[in-house]
């Protein structure tokens, strides 16, 4: 106890005994998450209750204090709690666990709270506890948060101590779930992979990837739009990177064949998945210059039906297989079959901006224009775009 008072912070001791409860009920299938460490008090009550090293806890801080580690490590939890340093929202895209106690006391402005409580409650399990600190009253953002929780019942009220508040969960606040074999992830996941590969496009080009050397005005940009805090943790972070450590990123992980893969193998009941599949297997095949294989999933593809369209978009899978497969042959040195396809393409598809697009090939060769993609992903705009499908 003598240590625990010397640990620098402002819980107050009903909060932290609180916790401590509060954990040791935590259901045995989740683990813990604490976002806001600072120099650990929070973390060693919750670790005591949840039973750490036996059962797993993760805190997260935009950074940690200094004499975090020592404090916990007092403990025996130094090498038992992961720490992910940054800010929390980043690390939710890489999570993938079931938490079953979560302690939320990072940024309390308005939208970073609604917005930490609305991602990391995808991954609480029903019967799990929240904690939300400073809900004593003067401020909005952890009010709000609570306010959240309560008004559909999708959490359900137990007490108030020390200014924090503690709530056990019915259900998911919203309707969408993060489980990542949810169609709405598989689906988000699909239009990744399809507009990283440039698969819908009809020059074929890719977009520029966020993690790509972005240009000063959007440097600029970020720092407008972020917190001094959060640009401080960009700035080490990008200092981190550019030393050679290993950072945890909040955009750009997966490489699109890996993501390729992944959609691959985590299938979904989704009209036409296996052929939208398909195609951009080909695609891929096609970027690695792998043109036999492509020709051969792209010649497969163009001869469906054309009420087969894809997961994605509203367009029949059999156009745009014609078209890469005419676009293969150009790049193959084959211009007498590329015209073949793309006349034949012309005159059959009922999508205008394919027609003029193959109709111009039908006497010039096709070549992927070689400048460099400026277009960043978020703003990469299709010539198809207006058939994009919006959910599964
Ligand atoms: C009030 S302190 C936490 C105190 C700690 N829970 C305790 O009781 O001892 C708030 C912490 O949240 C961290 N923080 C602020 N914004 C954050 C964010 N977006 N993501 C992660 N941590 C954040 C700060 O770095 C700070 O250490």
């Amino acid at each position: 106890m003598e240590y625990w008072n010397s640990i620098r912070g402002w819980l107050l001791l009903p909060a932290a005994e609180s916790l401590h409860k509060f954990a040791k009920l935590a259901p045995a299938e989740g683990m813990a998450v604490e976002i806001g460490s600072f120099a650990g008090k929070s973390t060693v009550c919750i670790g005591k209750g949840l039973g750490v090293p036996q059962r797993r806890m993760t805190s997260i801080d935009l950074r940690f204090q200094p004499d975090f580690r020592s404090n916990i490590g007092f403990y025996g939890f130094d090498k038992a709690i992961q720490t992910l340093q940054g800010p929390s929202l980043d690390h939710f895209a890489d999570w993938d666990s079931p938490i079953s106690f979560l302690y939320i006391d990072g940024h309390h402005g308005k939208g970073y709270a609604l917005a930490d409580l609305m991602v990391w409650d995808m991954f609480v399990l029903p019967g799990g506890y929240v904690a939300l600190d400073d809900t004593a009253g003067f401020m909005i953002g952890p009010n709000l948060q609570v306010q959240a929780m309560t008004a559909g019942g999708a959490y359900e009220f137990l007490e108030e101590s020390g200014g924090i508040s503690f709530l056990r969960k019915n259900h998911n606040l919203s309707s969408i779930s993060y489980h990542p074999l949810s169609p709405a992830v598989w689906f988000a996941t699909l239009h990744r992979v399809s507009a990283r590969l440039g698969a819908l496009d009809p020059w074929f080009r890719q977009p520029r990837l966020p993690t790509q050397n972005p240009p000063l005005s959007e440097w600029i940009d970020r720092f407008w739009h972020t917190s001094p805090a959060e640009t401080f943790s960009l700035v080490t972070r990008k200092i981190r990177q550019k030393l050679g450590h290993s950072v945890s990123s909040g955009d750009g992980g997966a490489r699109p064949s890996s993501e390729t893969q992944w959609i691959r193998e985590h299938p979904v009941e989704l009209p036409s998945r296996e052929q939208t599949q398909a195609y951009l297997v080909g695609c891929e095949d096609f970027r690695a210059g792998r043109h036999e294989a492509a020709l051969e999933v792209f010649n497969q593809l163009a001869g469906l039906a054309p009420e087969i369209a894809f997961t994605h978009f509203n367009l029949p899978v059999c156009d745009l297989a014609l078209l890469r497969s005419a676009q293969v042959h150009d790049i193959m040195g084959q211009r007498q079959m590329a015209s073949e396809k793309f006349t034949l393409l012309a005159g059959k598809t009922g999508c205008p901006e394919l027609r003029e697009f193959a109709g111009r090939h039908t006497g010039e060769k096709f070549a992927i224009p070689s400048t460099k993609p400026t277009m960043l992903l978020r703003e990469f705009t299709l010539d198809l775009h207006a058939y994009k499908r919006q959910q599964p």
